[in-house]
């Protein structure tokens, strides 16, 4: 049954419960809790690249660091949330990433602090302990990453003190709304259905997944977004079920479970998704998000039409699946009715021979300039399906079908690569723009076809890597 919407939420703020009333359905969390006098949580850059906004979420898929400059308060219904206030104890002892961030010197003007001790108080917690990966999505400008990280190798040998102990859920009566308001300009949908009925009723809202687009859109755009739906409620869309021959995603699916999901049914994939953004940011971001954006650079869309997704629309009881490519039709537009939403993104169970490589300027924490995926394969040393996909080369992540047709039926040599790269300038013709001119996106987009063909006949091609350098520095 539909939930009203009421725009007083309750959560777990450092273990207390909390009701707060929304007077802007997209307020963020960081305005939030910095009005709220809780001021540890520092504001950078508002948009998700520094990480010192970060803060604990905890919800049942278990505690994240989350960006609070990209959270907006709806997010927080029901869950835990745990700021750098709350990670030091209740009695003002220290958390042993404290202690150990003061051990190792791991802080000079310590604006950065409070995240990076939001970060590691979520790795100390979960085990994780590729640093690396995890703090990526902070930075210091001053103290250097070594001794940071020498600090989060030292805390993961101490206990987790018993004051992080946040409940998955919050007790269901304590989000008891106080007054329904069918007025509301946020709408929370506790199921597909609900999302259906609603959205056909709505079409002209704006539907709130992870935010990590939408936003900005209100931070940097200035933007009123008018009625909106936040889909986290949704949890029949965030399930990966595994049927015969397809894994069936759901459009809520985050990107970090969709990694962890992925890493060794689709290797290729999984270490693309190692370099989507941040951590924090692949803990928000959604699979949903980053097709229905139709940005010609997400990273998922190329990817995804390589291996040969599909894609499950759904407009209020009526379902239909299209092949992932036909989604985008040109920059700006997509096959989207008004009131229908992605409901699922549908992938072979395994993909072994597929490779992505992402061009950017950082390794990490930067949109790809060109990302070029690969799924050759083979039959008795002849290539008998081709299905290459681009993003960042024309106004939509597309396939390469002429250099597909070119490759099918040819042995795999590079004699048939040189024969067929010249057919990659009928598929594309590159923009030029700030992240890179039209004609290194085309020598890119080639030099990757090359990369991946050497790969395939045997040739050590991964050239990166960097996540060890800064740990092994003394
Ligand atoms: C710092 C930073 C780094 C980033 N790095 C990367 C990167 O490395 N690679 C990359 O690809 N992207 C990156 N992004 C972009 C962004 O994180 C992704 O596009 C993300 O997948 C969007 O998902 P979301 O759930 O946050 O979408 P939202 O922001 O919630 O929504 C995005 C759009 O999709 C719509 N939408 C969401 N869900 C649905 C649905 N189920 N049905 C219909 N419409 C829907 C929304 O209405 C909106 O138009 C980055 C963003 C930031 C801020
Ligand atoms: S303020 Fe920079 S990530 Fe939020
Ligand atoms: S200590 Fe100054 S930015 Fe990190």
């Amino acid at each position: 049954m539909a939930k009203v919407v009421f725009m007083e939420i309750s959560f777990l703020l450092n273990g207390e419960t909390r009701r707060a009333p929304v007077a802007d359905a997209t307020q963020s969390v960081l305005d939030w809790l910095r009005a709220e006098g809780l001021c540890a949580t520092k504001e950078g850059c508002n948009e998700g690249d520094c990480g010192a906004c970060t803060v604990i979420v905890t919800d049942p898929d278990g505690s994240r660091p989350m960006n609070a400059c990209l959270m907006m308060m709806p997010h927080l219904a029901g869950k835990a949330l745990r700021t750098v206030e709350g990670i030091t104890g209740p009695k003002a002892q220290l958390h042993p990433v404290q202690q150990a961030m003061i051990d190792h010197h791991g802080s000079q003007c310590g604006f950065c602090t409070p995240g990076f001790i939001a970060s590691m108080a979520v790795a100390h917690q979960t085990g994780r302990t590729d640093h690396t990966d995890f703090l990526a999505g902070n930075l210091c400008r001053c103290t250097g990453y070594a001794p940071i990280l020498r600090a989060a190798r030292a805390a993961a040998q101490m206990p987790v003190p018993d004051w992080m102990d946040d409940p998955a859920r919050i007790n269901a009566s304590t989000c008891a709304p106080s007054a329904p308001d069918r007025e509301a300009r946020a709408y929370l949908p506790q199921c597909a259905d609900d999302l259906a009925a609603w959205y056909s009723d709505n079409p002209d809202a704006t539907l709130i997944a992870g935010a990590t687009d939408v936003a900005l859109w209100v931070t940097k755009g200035m933007k009123d977004l008018g009625r909106v739906a936040y889909l986290g409620g949704c949890r029949d869309l965030q399930q990966i079920e595994q049927t015969q021959d397809q894994i069936v995603i759901g459009a809520g699916v985050s990107i970090a479970r969709l990694r962890h999901h992925l890493a060794h049914s689709h290797p290729g994939m999984g270490e693309l998704l190692r370099r989507f953004a941040s951590e924090q940011i692949r803990q928000a971001a959604t699979i949903g998000g980053n097709i229905a954006n139709g940005s010609p650079i997400g990273d998922l869309p190329p990817a995804l039409i390589a291996m040969g997704a599909t894609l499950t629309l759904r407009l209020k009881d009526t379902r239909r699946t299209i092949p992932l490519e036909a989604f985008f039709i040109e920059y700006g537009k997509q096959d989207r009715q008004p009131g229908e939403f992605v409901q699922s993104v549908n992938i072979p169970n395994h993909t072994p021979d597929l490779a992505c490589y992402k061009i950017s300027k950082r390794f990490d924490q930067d949109i790809s300039a060109v990302c070029g995926c690969f799924n050759i394969t083979l039959d008795g040393g002849v290539i008998a399906t081709a299905r290459v996909a681009f993003g960042g080369i024309a106004g939509v992540p597309k396939r390469a079908a002429a250099f597909e047709a070119a490759l099918t039926g040819q042995p795999l040599t590079m004699q048939t690569l040189q024969h067929a790269l010249p057919a990659l300038e009928t598929d594309f013709q590159p923009l030029s723009d700030m992240r890179a001119s039209a004609a290194y996106r085309m020598q890119t987009a080639k030099a990757l076809a090359q990369r991946y063909l050497a790969r395939q006949l045997g040739d050590e091609t991964t050239l990166h890597d960097l996540s060890t350098v800064a740990e092994m520095r003394p």
